[in-house]
């Protein structure tokens, strides 16, 4: 039996039910459109399934943190869920006011309304008692007008705030679809992967990836980890390359002291089992140049792993049976430094292993060259997929099983 109830558990008939879902998306930075709606597209089936079932449905949701740029209202969701479903969604730029509380409350059976960022009055992600967010300002203020919760936010499933893991103490609530597909198909590749298995991390963080790498290293869910993107250029550095001052400044404020120390020690442990760029590329005169690492530094900043690095990797991907890509190899933004990211892609589905892609930017870079189809799972989790990677216990999942046992059948 499973440990927490699916969509299947209830009877959704003319219930009220609160559903949340991560729907939080890459913006432009000017103008502050969505870039990619993909995970506006993922929780669709869940949306649809609990219309046809005749919920009244509500939505929450977050858009970026409070206080940052990208924290915006979530009017441009509500169209974007609305096109993607062909049904009508209703907005409320409210969460706990009256305003909110009125279209709550007149919603009908079968219909669906969005409400405003709930980030505006979301608890800090703390690691508190699931009866301390029970007892929080949103889910007080929201809970007694429903009859059911249910969690869809597989990419938010990490973070402990009380939108997150606070209604579940105080209603009967369920898995979503997506959730349980994630959940699914990442145990299924991971818990025993085919091997030879290799994991291809890049992107712009990298402050905690040297305990990613030894927990997947160590529990043999990675045979082979290659590194790109800053966490290259980071380890690079670690391992004694002078990478010269225009990519040191790039890498200088998550490259502290502590995680210069850990990055040499898994080097150490893991010797050729991490593999690292043999070359990068710059940008000279407008365009795109190789550099080997032994001509290094460069006066121009590493923007992507250069041509021989994109070759020897290619090899080793393509003769892989399980792959994971998790960040971009380079700066993709700019076409001539999208070429490493798209190569490396590439060979994940030439592979004819498993292929898996995860995190918002991965993600995009796939669409963006039409290739987001062609891979074995997509998650729509970044940080979530990697808590779930370290094998630490997702907050989310713990919440729906602390349900389960507080509202037996
Ligand atoms: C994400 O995109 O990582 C999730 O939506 C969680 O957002 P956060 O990292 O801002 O908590
Ligand atoms: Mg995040």
């Amino acid at each position: 039996m499973r440990q927490f109830y699916t969509l299947s558990d209830f009877d959704f008939r003319d219930k009220r039910v609160l559903l949340r879902v991560d729907i939080n998306c890459p913006l432009e930075k000017d103008g502050l459109k969505i870039l990619n709606d993909s995970r506006i597209r993922r929780v669709v089936p869940t949306v649809r399934e609990l219309i046809g079932k005749k919920a009244k449905l509500v939505i929450i949701a977050h858009q970026g943190r409070k206080n940052h740029w990208d924290f915006i209202p979530l009017n441009q969701h509500a169209e974007r869920l609305s096109k993607n479903l062909n049904y009508p969604v209703k907005y409320v730029d409210d969460v706990l006011g009256d305003k909110a509380k009125k279209e709550i409350m007149s919603l009908k059976s079968g219909e669906v309304l969005l409400l405003g960022n709930v980030r505006e009055i979301d608890s800090e992600a703390i690691e508190a008692d699931m009866e301390v967010h029970a007892d929080s300002e949103v889910v007080t203020a929201l809970a007694p007008m429903f009859d059911y919760f249910v969690c869809d936010a597989f990419g938010a499933s990490h973070r402990s705030q009380s939108s997150l893991v606070g209604f579940q103490s105080r209603l009967p609530s369920a898995s979503g679809r997506l959730m349980m597909k994630e959940l699914f198909a990442l145990s299924a590749i991971f818990d025993e992967p085919r091997r030879p298995s290799v994991f291809i991390l890049g992107g712009a963080k990298f402050g905690d990836i040297s305990s990613m790498i030894d927990h997947v290293l160590s529990t043999m869910t990675a045979d082979t980890v290659i590194l790109t993107g800053l966490a290259g250029n980071a380890f690079l550095y670690a391992r004694g390359v002078d990478i010269g001052e225009a990519s040191f400044k790039i890498l200088e404020k998550e490259l502290t002291d502590e995680n210069l120390e850990m990055a040499k020690a898994v080097l150490n442990t893991y010797g050729h089992r991490i593999l690292l760029p043999v070359d990068v590329a710059v940008e000279r005169n407008g365009k795109r140049v190789s550099v080997n690492v032994g001509d290094m530094p460069t006066e121009e900043p590493a923007l992507d792993i250069g041509d021989d690095s994109a070759e020897k990797f290619r090899k080793v991907i393509e003769s892989s049976r399980t792959s994971f890509m998790s960040g971009p190899a380079g700066m993709i933004e700019k076409e001539d430094f999208a070429i490493g990211t798209h190569v490396l892609m590439k060979a994940m589905i030439d592979s004819k292993g498993q292929s898996v892609i995860g995190g918002g930017h991965t993600g995009a870079a796939a669409e963006r060259f039409n290739l987001s189809d062609s891979f074995a799972y997509t998650s729509t989790g970044g940080g979530a997929l990697e808590s779930f990677l370290m094998g630490r216990p997702l907050p989310v999942v713990e919440a729906l099983k602390y349900s389960k046992e507080k509202f037996p059948k």
